[in-house]
């Protein structure tokens, strides 16, 4: 099989702690050819034919962790796989990458499906489900939510629906005279939209990342705050912690799972914290390399052969 993996700079990824890098060599383990390229490398060729520079890569398991042949141009659709990579932001840059996916023609798969990573924004994507998610406003202007801030009792989360990894998102409460100046960058003075939310006190004991292959829940990881810390990301120093799913979360993810399945999202990450939805993570989901060395479980192996599945369906022709 031949795999194409859109990536950001390969120097730029950690051997030790990269989903994409997992995923890669459990490809190549399997015999699969491996080839990588960054988004802006992405183009059009005449009949609208998705193009892109693309290397070979050779895997190997020391720090030194791949070695590249000289880029070469290639068609997408010479791929049985192209799997879009690409850590957020979710910009103008990568909208457009997601159109020019868009134009690859079968049997090639594109994972996740290129139209689910543009219509489903992964804050806005959990709001699908919002008897499952924390009390929750959307909103440009200040007054309203500060309004929503009185209305949760004083105090509130926000974040921009664009971030990642933990960035932008602040613990307001009544109290803090940096309320309204938070608000206006948020909103970059009430022109861009900000998501509040009730601030869910159970983040202390952590939040907690499902990781979802074809809509089900196999691993999952408790991300622990530091003391000094609002945030539970990885990227903000959250600890990793061996945890397992509750009926509540269960139940979540049997009421996400079907959508994720349905829409082209194989490989899925969702956040909860407490009872409550926070996330659904479909760019770029991390977190199995926490699960494999807290678990002793290999879900890249589960993403594999789910792709190896989509693969074989699409070839047959079905
Ligand atoms: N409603 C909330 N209550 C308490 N903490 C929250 C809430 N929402 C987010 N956080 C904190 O912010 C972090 C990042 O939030 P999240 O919504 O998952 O955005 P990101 O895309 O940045 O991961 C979480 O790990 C948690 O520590
Ligand atoms: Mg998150």
């Amino acid at each position: 099989m031949r795999h194409l993996f859109i990536l950001d700079p390969l120097d730029r990824l950690l051997p030790d702690a990269d989903t994409s890098i997992a995923f890669m060599r459990e490809a190549a383990g399997r015999g699969h050819h491996i080839d990588s390229c960054e988004m802006p490398s992405l183009g059009l060729g005449t009949e609208a034919r998705p193009r892109c520079t693309a290397r070979s890569l050779e895997l190997r398991r020391s720090a030194d962790w791949y070695r590249a042949d000289e880029p070469m141009a290639r068609f997408l659709d010479e791929y049985d796989v192209v799997w879009m990579r690409k850590d957020p932001p979710f910009d103008q840059a990568y909208f457009y990458a997601t159109h020019i996916l868009d134009l690859v023609a079968p049997p090639t798969l594109v994972v996740n499906d290129p139209r689910t990573l543009r219509d489903a924004n992964e804050k806005l994507f959990a709001l699908r489900f919002h008897e499952y998610c924390p009390p929750t406003c959307v909103s440009k202007s200040i007054a309203e939510l500060l309004a929503f801030r009185e209305e949760l009792g004083g105090e509130m989360v926000v974040k921009p629906l664009d971030g990642a990894g933990g960035s932008g998102v602040f613990h307001i409460t009544r109290e803090d005279r940096n309320a309204v100046t938070i608000l206006e960058l948020g909103t970059r003075q009430e022109t861009e939209y900000l998501m509040a939310q009730r601030y869910l006190p159970e983040v202390r004991t952590g939040d907690k990342r499902i990781i979802m292959i074809e809509g089900e829940p196999l691993g999952a990881v408790l991300r622990v705050p530091t003391d000094k810390e609002a945030r539970a990301n990885f990227h903000a120093g959250g600890a990793a912690q061996k945890t397992e799913l509750t009926e509540r979360e269960r139940e979540i993810c049997g009421a996400v799972g079907p959508i994720l399945r349905e829409t082209g999202i194989i490989f899925a990450g969702l956040d909860v914290i407490g009872d409550w939805l926070t996330e659904i993570n479909i760019t770029s989901p991390t977190g199995i390399r926490e699960i494999a060395e807290l678990d002793g479980i290999a879900l890249e192996r589960d993403v594999v052969d789910a792709v190896e599945r989509r693969v074989a369906f699409r070839r047959s022709g079905s």
